[in-house]
């Protein structure tokens, strides 16, 4: 299946110069929709991840991450955005392709002995990818890989991250 077909081009968002990969075009298709899920599954299987986790990255990386948990038999722990999360949380600073901020996860979610996959929709600079993996670092989790739907690869955001696996479906 062509999933490029399925990702619509939005130039100029959220500004000048962002050519965005918008993947609601892809959520809408159902064999698109399947297809994304279980090629993200196979990939996994196929390289032995048998994670505890799945940890998403707000928001777009809780699409893919929660289908993505159940189809591996892992729990799913969400990364978000500050002032979200409503118990006690770690947080981190990083940095975007257009602009800054800080992610946090629950301080109970995880332990130091879970092994985590790590899910986002899109690479960009891998800064929330690099940030994400730091804060599981803090606590002391093993990072097994990377999935990304998507990887814009002009931008080296696979240099940025640990020397694990990193999954992605469609390059640009
Ligand atoms: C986008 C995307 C990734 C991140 C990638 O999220 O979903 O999380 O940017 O950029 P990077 O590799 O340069 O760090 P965004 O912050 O736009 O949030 P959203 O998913 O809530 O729209
Ligand atoms: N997040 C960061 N860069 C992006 C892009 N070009 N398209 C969609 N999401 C993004």
């Amino acid at each position: 299946m062509d999933l490029k077909a399925l990702i619509r081009d939005i130039p100029d968002f959220p500004k000048p110069g962002i050519m965005f990969r918008d993947i609601t075009t892809l959520l809408n298709h159902a064999e698109g929709l399947r297809y994304t899920i279980d090629t993200l599954t196979q990939k996994c299987q196929a390289a032995n991840l048998l994670p505890d986790y799945v940890v998403g990255i707000e928001s777009r990386g809780f699409l893919f991450g929660v289908p993505l948990a159940y189809q591996l038999q892992a729990g799913f722990v969400p990364v978000r955005k500050p002032g979200k999360l409503p118990a006690a949380v770690h947080q981190i600073e990083y940095e975007l392709e257009y602009g800054t901020d800080r992610l946090e996860i629950h301080q109970d979610a995880l332990e130091n002995h879970h092994r985590v996959l790590i899910v986002d929709d899109l690479m960009a600079t891998g800064g929330t990818a690099k940030a994400t993996a730091d804060l599981l670092g803090k606590i002391g989790c093993e990072v097994l890989a990377f999935a990304f739907i998507i990887e814009l690869q002009a931008l080296g955001g696979r240099q940025k991250l640990p020397n694990v696996p990193i999954i992605s479906l469609v390059e640009y």
